[in-house]
């Protein structure tokens, strides 16, 4: 099947200036990423806060531009795409954002909301518009009369399906969902993953779908990519990263995932430690202060991305990790 989305070691670098008598400093936010992503699938980004998973969600929602690599889109190369290219990129990717109170304008009517897209992209009349918004309402699960509402007289998980709805008013084929269901009650995260699970089937929709834990991905991911630092340290399918993680990150997050099948787990990798800065990384492999694995030549060389067992590690000792 041919890809929707292509990175090809994408990187988002910012410049940071710590004090006005010094030069500024790089931050490696995001440093070469490298995915597909198929109609109809869900690649799931995990990794501790301040990973690089939101930047990596704007870089591919262009919101940002990389820094380096190259983001092709619906076989469309981004950097060299024209202006009317892009249109059509703008509507084919979409994003969900985590926070569901602060991603909804508050002086808006969930009607004025859902149309917006539609009066900015297409040439719908009045009445076509809004009986596109409320079909897209029963879609997700609300209800016509929501339409002349405002934000705060939903919940939590209502206010994400209407930014759920919002994002399909274009009928992307791809939505970036920048840890969904993280704001809101746990009793309410597998309504709204069940709900986007759905609209994928519906819609034929692939997801980039980012968390901060791998409970949450458990059902949804068909592949997975373990972010750490910026960093992709683990690169496979769903089923052979839960059978069998490779990589110590890996093993640590699901040894510390309660919600994940018992019979499924790891020995026990604890994280001990801090998250190190990503404008001071360690030297060799970025884990290496925190890795019960760790040798010499950990804190000397950068492991590279490299296949064992079936997905890509970056590892001296993956073989050895079991
Ligand atoms: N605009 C920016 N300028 C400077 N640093 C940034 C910017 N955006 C993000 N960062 C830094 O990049 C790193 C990754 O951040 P982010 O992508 O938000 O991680 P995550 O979403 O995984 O928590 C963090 O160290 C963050 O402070
Ligand atoms: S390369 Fe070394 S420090 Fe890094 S994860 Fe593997 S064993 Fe641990
Ligand atoms: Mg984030």
């Amino acid at each position: 099947m041919t890809a929707v989305v292509e990175a090809r070691h994408l990187s988002r670098f910012y410049e940071v200036k710590t004090s006005p008598f010094k030069p500024a400093k790089i931050l490696r936010a995001v440093s070469d990423m490298s995915f597909t992503l198929e109609p109809g699938k869900t690649l799931a980004v995990v990794g501790e806060s301040g990973c690089g998973k939101s930047t990596l969600a704007r870089v591919v929602t262009m919101i940002e531009q990389p820094s380096e690599g190259d983001l092709t889109i619906d076989g469309i190369p981004v950097a060299t795409a024209d202006a009317g290219q892009r249109r059509r990129l703008r509507s084919a990717v979409q994003i969900v954002f985590q926070d569901p109170y602060g991603s909804l304008n508050p002086r808006k009517k969930i009607g004025t909301i859902l149309e917006e897209p539609l009066k900015i992209n297409t040439s719908l009349t009045r009445s076509e518009r809004r009986q596109a918004a409320e079909a897209m309402l029963s879609k997700v699960g609300l209800r016509p009369e929501h339409y002349d509402r405002y934000p705060h007289m939903f919940s939590g998980g209502q206010r994400q399906r209407v930014a759920i709805a919002r994002a399909l008013m274009l009928r992307p084929k791809v939505v970036v969902a920048d840890e969904p269901v993280s704001a809101l009650d746990v009793s309410i995260q597998a309504q709204v993953l069940n709900l986007l699970m759905d609209l994928q089937d519906e819609f034929g929709l692939a997801y980039l779908f980012i968390s901060h834990g791998l409970s949450v991905v458990e059902h949804i991911a068909d592949d997975l990519v373990v972010m750490y630092l910026g960093r992709p340290v683990e690169h496979g399918t769903k089923e052979a990263i839960f059978r069998h993680p490779r990589h110590p990150y890996t093993r640590a997050l699901l040894a510390s995932t309660p919600f994940v099948d018992p019979t499924k787990r790891a020995e026990r990798v604890v994280l001990s430690g801090e998250l190190p800065s990503p404008m001071n990384p360690p030297p060799g492999c970025a884990f290496h202060r925190r890795c019960p694995f760790a040798t010499d030549v950990c804190s000397v060389e950068r492991p590279e991305l490299r296949p064992v067992d079936g997905r890509d590690v970056a590892c001296h000792h993956a073989e050895m990790v079991n």
